[in-house]
């Protein structure tokens, strides 16, 4: 089925995509985002010259996935440094503005004790210190995501040898979400260089539908023979022996293994389980917090109502507050998790920059972590 149905093109000529960038005009230093909620219809970027600027564009998803919103934290605290605004403040807000993924508190943690070292220094040696921070963690995430793709393409292979690989996948992580090529995507896209991609499966991941306009645009983009599906057509791709794998990236990776991720991953989790499918998760170790010590401990971020009684087009006019068409009765209630919690056992690897965890246990993701440390 996915030779017959998917879309494949040449790869374009644009330029890669990338996802945010520092830059410093005469009028003071400023993170270009690319704007993700004007994609796929436009490529416009989001200037922010504050903070204020910048949790806004986290929290209407111009700016999201979990190793960017690591990135965006820490640029976040540089930006506040070098502007010489108040740098505890601003990083509490950043810190405080999506719960689930990891990555945002910890790049602003590491941006603010790289500020908080260099104190001494004096003011503007401190602000340097936190961008090269910043830009550390942009570099080492670039790294991460290619070392990834590396290890999971030869995990795939090892489980299917010479296979035209058929994957499954959730909700967008590529170049949109990452300093490199991204996470799961990245793996798919190496598959797809190698010449061993049949297809790849692109749930929409309702209700902001980051398959459909970020991983089909992505997917386009890099010339990826791929399909699109609702998220509720799974089931039934799964019963007809469609999927080989499923890919996955996380937010927040506990202890003991259990992985946040976008909703819809969980179901996706039980259905691979039932069809004898990989459920793999791709993430760098820094998505992975020891302090979380299961999946009931990991805070799942609670979006507003409208996004799911309203659809919102890809050009959301006053910054994705819903200027939705009313799909449900007004008055209608909804319930709408961003994320849900998959448990190890259903988890049949963990692919990192520091190689592959399979089976999923606390011991090997401790191991994992205490591997990246050393470096
Ligand atoms: O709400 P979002 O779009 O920020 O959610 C993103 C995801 O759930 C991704 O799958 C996750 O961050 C992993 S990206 C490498």
């Amino acid at each position: 089925m996915a030779d017959q149905y998917a879309h494949e093109a040449a790869p374009d000529e644009r330029p890669a995509l990338r996802a945010l960038r520092w830059e410093e005009p005469p009028d003071g230093p400023v993170v270009v985002l690319l704007d993700q909620t004007r994609l796929p219809a436009e490529e416009v970027e989001l200037v922010c010259a504050d903070v204020p600027a910048l949790v806004r564009a986290i929290q209407t998803l111009a700016v999201r996935g979990a190793p960017l919103l690591g990135i965006t934290g820490a640029y976040g605290v540089a930006l506040a440094a070098v502007r010489g605004h108040d740098v505890a403040a601003a990083a509490l807000l950043l810190e405080r503005s999506r719960p689930t993924a990891v990555n945002l508190a910890l790049g602003v943690r590491l941006a603010l004790a790289a500020y908080r070292a260099a104190a001494e220094q004096g003011t503007e040696q401190a602000a340097r210190a936190a961008l090269a921070a910043a830009r550390e963690l942009h570099r080492r995430d670039a790294r991460a995501s290619s070392r990834m793709a590396g290890h999971g393409l030869a995990f795939l292979d090892e489980l299917f040898p010479g296979g035209g690989h058929r994957i499954l996948t959730h909700c967008n992580t590529g170049a949109l979400v990452s300093g490199g090529e991204g996470t799961a995507f990245a793996v798919a896209l190496a598959a797809h260089r190698a010449g061993r991609l049949r297809g790849l499966w692109v749930d929409e991941t309702r209700p902001l539908l980051q398959g459909a306009r970020l991983t089909a645009y992505e997917a386009a983009r890099n010339g990826m023979p791929y399909t699109l599906l609702t998220d509720n057509a799974a089931g039934s791709l799964f019963a007809a022996g469609e999927v080989d794998a499923v890919l996955i990236g996380a937010d927040r990776i506990a202890a003991d293994g259990s992985v946040a991720n976008k909703v819809g991953s969980y179901p996706l989790a039980v259905l691979a389980k039932y069809h004898h499918v990989p459920f793999v998760v791709v993430a760098p170790t820094t998505t992975i917090d020891l302090d979380t010590l299961d999946g009931a401990a990991i805070v799942v971020e609670q979006r507003a109502e409208h996004e799911v009684t309203e659809v919102t087009a890809p050009r959301p006019s006053a910054g994705g507050g819903g200027a939705g068409v009313a799909v449900a009765p007004p008055g209608t209630r909804a319930y709408n998790p961003a994320f849900d919690v998959t448990p190890p056992e259903l988890v049949t690897a963990i692919v990192t920059e520091e190689g592959t965890l399979s089976p999923v246990t606390g011991v090997g993701v401790a191991e994992l972590c205490a591997r990246s440390r050393q470096v």
